[in-house]
């Protein structure tokens, strides 16, 4: 089991450069579902998911000696410019979590400016993109100081490990394509201390996949998913949620190898419901799903039925609805999102995603 505490990670030189780091890091949409951890923000099954491209944070990191004498982290947070104590408060509290795997992280203070691709509270998850933003940074900085990471592989791997503990689910963001994170017998390299890339063995149909999110609701989430996370302990349903998720991986993984789009739609689409189902059956119930949601899944449903265009969804832990289909039908498919599905969306509002790169550095000038 690696744990990456690494007390060699200090800075031992009398004066400590000052710095910058800036890093473009997508959000992730799952296809199976991570929903329940244990102990240090581990799951209790194995996860998949495709990177996004256009749902991203940019994130710049600057740190410089930290001022003689002072105790604790110090970090300045702004988010679209401004300062934000919110968020500031959250990725403190990540710092402080990590100065075992960093110790400089305790020899310097810091100023993180971040902005998101989505618009504001529009119900997009930005923990994944943003702490996976954060644990590039990092890596970078570790990078540059103490000469490690050089092989890309390492590098992804530390920053993998260190986003997981920031938001499980951001573990996952670090890679293009598609990434697995949690362990499991259908792929012996998978850990569920980080996350791997899934791309040579993947369909070159779903290499190309897009994701239409549609804004159902902007509103902030009731529960977060800490919360909902936390839930699952005394779900009686929890088990077989467990054994069904590990079956469904095992199934999809195939599928995903196959390029069997109706099979990948019907996993993809109870997975979502599963989720949800998982929130309405706990013991203190509750519904993330809003009426808008129910209204964009029938016109999914009712469209497939009349064109048999292999056109599905899923839902995050929110009630936005993401479309999930191949590139070549995708003039069909907006001309339907256009005329159908708009009115349903929160200020017509939709986000036109699809399948990315992964996260890369953006290059300032120091
Ligand atoms: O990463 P978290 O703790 O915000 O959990 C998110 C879990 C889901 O988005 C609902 C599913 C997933 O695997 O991304």
């Amino acid at each position: 089991m690696s744990n990456y505490i690494n007390p060699a990670l200090t800075i031992t030189t009398d004066k400590i450069d000052s710095g910058k780091i800036s890093w473009q890091t997508p959000s992730n949409i799952a296809i199976i579902k991570y929903w329940g951890k244990h102990g240090r923000q581990l799951p209790r099954n194995p996860s998949i998911s495709f990177t996004l491209n256009n749902a991203f944070t940019k994130t710049t990191l600057a740190y410089q000696a930290k001022r003689n004498g002072e105790k604790g982290i110090n970090l300045d947070f702004y988010f679209e410019g401004k300062s934000n104590p919110q968020f500031g408060a959250k990725s403190k509290k990540f710092l402080e979590s990590i100065t075992d795997i960093f110790p400089f992280i305790n020899q310097l203070d810091f100023s993180i400016h971040t902005d998101n691709s989505f618009p504001h509270s529009s119900g997009i998850a930005s923990s994944a993109s943003g702490m996976a933003a954060i644990a590039m940074c990092l890596c970078t900085i570790e990078k540059n100081l103490f000469g490690t990471l050089q092989e890309e592989e390492s590098f992804r791997q530390k920053a993998s490990y260190v986003a997981r503990l920031g938001s499980g689910s951001a573990c996952r963001s670090v890679y293009p394509t598609m990434a697995i994170w949690g362990k499991t017998s259908a792929y012996a390299k998978a850990s569920d201390e980080y996350a791997v890339p899934f791309i040579e063995e993947l369909s070159p149909v779903f290499k190309t996949f897009h994701d239409s999110i549609l804004i159902a609701s902007r509103g902030e989430k009731k529960v977060s998913s800490t919360a909902g996370h936390a839930l699952m302990d005394d779900n009686i349903f929890a088990q077989n949620r467990y054994t069904q998720a590990n079956q469904r991986f095992n199934d999809l993984l195939a599928i995903l190898k196959s390029g069997d789009l109706h099979a990948f739609g019907k996993i993809a689409e109870n997975e979502a419901l599963t989720l949800h189902a998982m929130m309405m059956n706990a013991d203190a119930s509750y519904i993330l799903m809003r009426p808008a949601t129910l209204s964009l899944i029938e016109k999914v449903q009712a469209y497939r039925e009349a064109t048999k265009h292999p056109l599905y969804f899923t839902l995050d832990a929110g009630p936005n609805l993401h479309l999930l289909y191949p590139d070549e039908i995708r003039k069909e498919v907006k001309k339907f999102i256009e005329s159908e599905l708009l009115q349903f969306c929160e200020n017509g509002e939709w986000i036109d995603d699809h399948v990315g790169s992964g996260p890369f550095e953006l290059k300032i000038k120091n």
